[in-house]
Formats: C-alpha cells, structure tokens, sequence
C-alpha cells in the first residue's frame, strides 16, 4: 500500500492515560494531518502545515470538513444475536434469554443462516465503524468458521470465541454440549483460528477467546477444565470474556442466583478459580490482562480490586443496561478501583451497534447517579471508554487505539454533512471563547450527534473497509 496523507480535524488521545487523565491526554488539530506508511502504520500526526517535506508527495485523502477519530472498540458484542436486537420477552435478563435469546441463537445450528449472518454481522461493524471488538461468539463451530473467514475477507480485528454452555434451560438445550465436547470444541477453536491470518499473536487480526456464556450455563466441572485448559493457552495471547454482576432483580437476578448455587462469597470467585462452596479454591483462576468482563454493574468493591490487580477490564454497557433494566454501573466508585473500563455495545442486550451511542447513554445514565455519584463526564473520557480503552481491554494498546507515531492505523472518518443534525450542531452551536472549552464542546457535540449515517469510511491497518462485501 502506498503512502498515504488523510486531512481533516483529528481527535484523540494520546500516550498511555488513564481514563481519569483523559482529558490532559485530549488532542485536537481542527486543520489535522495522518500520514500512513506503506505497511499501515502512521508515521506522522499533526497539523497539516506540518508534514514533513518527505510526505509530501503521498497520495492525498481529503476528508474535509470532515473528522478523524481512532476506530471504535466493541469489548462486548454477540455475534449469534445479530438479528436479535430490540427483542421483546417481556422480562429482564433471565427471562429474555429463555424467551428469546436461546431460540435466536439455536437458528445458527444452519450453516446458511450462519452464513448470512456473519456478512450481516460484519456489515454493521463497518458501517458503525467498530475496527476492533471482543466478541461473544456462537455456540456452533461452522458459525465460528463463517465469523473468523468472514472477519478476515472484510479487513476487521476480532477476538471471540464460541460461547460453551454445559447445562441450563431447556430453551438453551441446542446451544449446550457435553464437559468434554465442551472443552475439545474450545481446544479445536484455538489451534484453527488463534492468529491464523499471519501466525504471529503480535500482528495477527484475528484472535481466539475462552468465552463461558456466564456461570449459572456452566458447572464447576467445566469451570475446572477451562482453568487447565486458560492455564495452557494463556502464554499464546488467548482471551478470556464472559458477563458479571449483570441483573440483581430481587429473588429472580442473576446475581443472586450465581452466588446460591455455587455457594460463593461473590459471583467473580466463580471465575477466579474460587468456585467450590465458600468460595474455596477448585481450579486456576481466569482472569488477566486479556480477560475482559462485560457489565460489572453490581460489583463489592472487592471484586473491583480484584479485576483492577489482575489487570482484568470491565466491558461498561449502558444501552444493554437500560434495555434489560439491569441497572446503572457506578461510575465514580468503579473508576476509583483503578480497573481498566472500556465501552461495550452488547447487542442483542443492547439495541445499538454504534459505540458513540453508547458512549452517549454512559454521559445520560451517569449524570443521573443519585446525589454525589451523578457525575458529567468529560467528552475525553467518552473518547477514552470507545477507542484507547478498548484496545487496553484487549491489550493491543501497543497497536491501535490511538493516532501516536508507529501504531497502527486504525481510523474512522466522520463526515457531518451525511447526518444533517449533526451538521446543524457543530456549525451553529455555541463555542466558549476558551480553546479548551471550545474543542472539548465540539467533541462533545460530535460524540453524541454521530449516527452510522456520519461514519463515511473505515480503515484498519491503513486500509479502507469496504461497506459490504466485495
Ligand atoms: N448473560 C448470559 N448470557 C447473556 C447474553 O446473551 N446477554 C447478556 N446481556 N447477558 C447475558
Ligand atoms: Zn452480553
């Protein structure tokens, strides 16, 4: 690929902040430069008056009045509920899933139908302009096949893994397996697809998770064997992902429920290799770097310190959290553990593919925290919750997330002039005479007005996704 220079107005973040930090790690160069290099990196970032002489006869991209952003990450996504959103089971989590998240998923037993929604499911990433996602895969492994062949056709980053369930509802009974098939599936999964575009975890695209459904669709013997099997796996960059702390609506959560039937002091010990009754030790502990936990709504402050001491990140939901009335994460208090929080859209849980929607519920449920909790949340900490946060969650910070020289180029470009009201705002709005204020009004204004008709082009690695298939 040759080199190539993309003008417009860069945002991002850059260096290595915390999300408490985000805001002195903002940049904004209204008259912005990328310059990426023939292998997909960027070699330069900065104001367009800037780039250096050598650049200057790299083919040009002009994106004006347009913005560059990093690619959104996804860190929660599930894949066999593409055609699932907005589902209506009148219930929250358990029931929903009983009711319509099992027979959704169980239609993927037909590889057409798996087929088809593979090309659906990567068509909405790029459209929403999601480089990079953990997703929640299918319990079927030609479906796996078709996601991984499909992933890597189009262009995009992904890590999932088939979603193992070994006991639950009838309704669930398609999608469940044997222990041992179980765990052989999951085996087989990782030697097919683990970095099996370049054959090298640091520059692979495609990456393989170790994904539970949840503890209550597993038993403590699967738990056990999972333990062994992360343990052999972990110094290959495999992942680990499920959901915790999601619903605790009295007598019928899923919190409750976890913790009554493995008789646990907390619903993270299931996954922490503290399984057996009293939260005694039964195996190896899942958590890591590379494991990522979706929703963490209802945590005790010590499964935070827990997650923020393995360097596990917390996938924040918030669309899903308001559709399955599942309740609002505590921003303040879950920052304050010092866990990593990256933005998850969940969908099915979530009727949203778009990471900037839900970028917009996280500024929404937070704000109305009651009393000191509630919390106005600063643009750059939104940006941080879509784009370096994700890629710290899937501990690629070293690769994309950001605009910084040698990353790479992971980009959207954000045209306003495809989505009228956002063009409205960002022209007419009112600006603070302060530069600060005014480009983090701006960023503000863009997150929340970008809807998937703004999202014009998607690159990963330097290279322009295209919409659908080719
Ligand atoms: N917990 C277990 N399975 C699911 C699922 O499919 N969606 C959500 N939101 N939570 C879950
Ligand atoms: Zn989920």
């Amino acid at each position: 690929m040759p080199r190539q220079v993309h003008l417009g107005h860069v945002f991002h973040l850059t260096g290595t902040p915390l999300v408490t930090d985000a805001a002195s790690a903002l940049v904004s160069i209204p008259d912005g430069a990328l310059v990426i290099d023939d292998d997909g990196r960027i070699v330069f970032c900065g104001a367009r008056g800037d780039i250096p002489a050598d650049y200057r006869s790299a083919a040009v991209s002009d994106h004006r009045p347009g913005f560059l952003l990093p690619g959104f990450v996804d860190t929660h996504v599930h894949f066999p509920q593409t055609y699932a959103g907005d589902s209506y089971g009148g219930g929250q989590l358990l029931e929903w899933l009983t009711m319509c998240m099992y027979p959704s998923e169980s239609r993927y037993a037909g590889a057409v139908f798996a087929q088809r929604a593979a090309v659906e499911y990567c068509n909405r990433r790029v459209a929403a302009g999601t480089t990079a996602a953990m997703v929640f895969g299918s319990a079927f492994p030609h479906a796996q096949d078709a996601l991984f062949s499909e992933t890597q056709r189009r262009g995009l980053r992904i890590v999932s893994g088939r979603g193992i369930q070994t006991t639950g509802p009838d309704a669930a009974a398609p999608l469940i397996t044997s222990e041992d098939d179980a765990i052989r599936l999951v085996r087989e999964e990782i030697d097919k697809w683990h970095a099996a575009d370049t054959g090298d975890v640091k520059t692979a695209l495609l990456h393989v998770a170790v994904v539970p459904r949840f503890s209550l669709a597993v038993t403590t013997q699967t738990l056990k064997a999972l333990g062994e099997l992360y343990d052999s796996v972990r110094d290959r960059g495999v992942y680990f992902h499920s959901h915790l702390n999601e619903n605790n609506r009295p007598g019928t959560g899923e919190v409750d429920e976890t913790k009554e039937a493995y008789r646990v002091n907390s619903y993270l010990d299931t996954y922490d290799g503290k399984f057996l009754p009293g939260s005694t030790v039964g195996g190896s502990s899942l958590l890591g770097r590379r494991s990522i936990m979706a929703h963490s709504v209802h945590c005790q402050d010590a499964e935070l310190s827990r997650m923020a001491e393995t360097g596990t990140s917390v996938s924040h939901c918030p669309v899903s959290q308001q559709f399955l009335g599942s309740g609002t994460m505590p921003w303040l208090r879950t920052v304050a553990s010092g866990v990593n929080i990256a933005a998850g859209t969940d969908f099915g849980g979530g009727d949203e593919w778009l990471i900037p929607q839900v970028l917009g519920a996280a500024f929404k449920v937070h704000i109305s925290e009651p009393g000191a909790a509630g919390v106005s949340m600063h643009p750059a900490e939104l940006l941080f919750l879509g784009t370096l946060g994700g890629a710290r969650a899937l501990d690629m910070e070293d690769r994309f997330g950001n605009f910084d020289v040698g990353k790479e180029a992971d980009f959207v470009v954000v045209d306003p002039r495809r989505t009228p009201a956002l063009e409205a705002s960002l022209t007419y709005g009112v600006r603070s005479a302060d530069p600060v204020m005014a480009h983090d009004q701006t960023l503000f204004g863009l997150l929340m007005g970008i809807r998937e008709t703004s999202i014009a082009e998607t690159y990963v690695r330097g290279r322009r996704l295209a919409a659908t298939p080719e």
